[in-house]
């Protein structure tokens, strides 16, 4: 069975086999390269990366929702996104989104974050839902306040991302937050 979610312009749905070179240009980003902690460096990680997301996409009791965000209408590739139920503790799920260039600093990143909200709380029935970004990240870091995340703190210098070692701020919203946020009419931060 095929899942997507829908958000006001994109859909996100599985990966494919066909987005091989889709993966292929999104690592080539040097944004992708300086903040985001996925290695598709090499054809045998991008294998490794696709084959993961194909199986864990039907798998029975599915816990990795790795999906492509595809444009309404064109089916444009715009970029990769996750949430995933955290292996250890899970009541949590952990998100991620890395858009193509030409999709950056339109909104397109809020749209995906207001949608992993909804489905984390809403669907999943998770406790807690977070997110993380190289503490350079300033949109990312951004696009998560002005969704309501809440600053946890930041892990330093926790691994080395390709050319620096990485400091790791973490952003999380509890499932009270999002239901009186969602009673207070949608997301009113921002
Ligand atoms: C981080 C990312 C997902 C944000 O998505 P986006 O669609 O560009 O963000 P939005 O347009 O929804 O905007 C979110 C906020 O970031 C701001 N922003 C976006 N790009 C920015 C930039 N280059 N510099 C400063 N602020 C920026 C927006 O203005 C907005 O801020 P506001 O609340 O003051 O209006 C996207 O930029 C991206 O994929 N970047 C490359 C890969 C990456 O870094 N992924 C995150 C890994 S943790």
């Amino acid at each position: 069975m095929t899942f997507s979610l829908t958000t006001g312009r994109l859909i996100l749905g599985d990966l494919q086999e066909r987005d091989r070179s889709n993966l292929r240009l999104l690592a080539r980003d040097p944004a992708f390269q300086k903040y985001v902690l996925v290695w598709l460096d090499t054809e045998e990680q991008i294998d490794t990366f696709l084959r993961h997301a194909i199986e864990e996409a039907n798998a029975k009791d599915r816990q990795d929702y790795t999906l492509a965000a595809r444009e309404k209408g064109t089916g444009a590739f715009a970029g990769l996104t996750f949430i995933v139920i955290d292996p250890r503790y899970p009541t949590s799920a952990e998100f991620g989104i890395a858009l193509l260039p030409a999709f950056c600093k339109n909104g397109y990143g809020t749209e995906i974050l207001e949608s992993f909200l909804a489905f984390g709380f809403t669907t999943l029935g998770m406790h807690r839902v977070f997110g993380k970004c190289d503490e350079q990240n300033i949109p990312s870091a951004r696009m998560m306040e002005r969704c309501g995340l809440v600053y946890e703190g930041t892990i330093r210098e926790h691994v080395w991302l390709r050319d620096h070692w990485r400091s790791t701020r973490y952003y999380g919203m509890l499932a009270g937050e999002y239901s009186s946020r969602s009673k207070k009419g949608g997301n009113n931060t921002w």
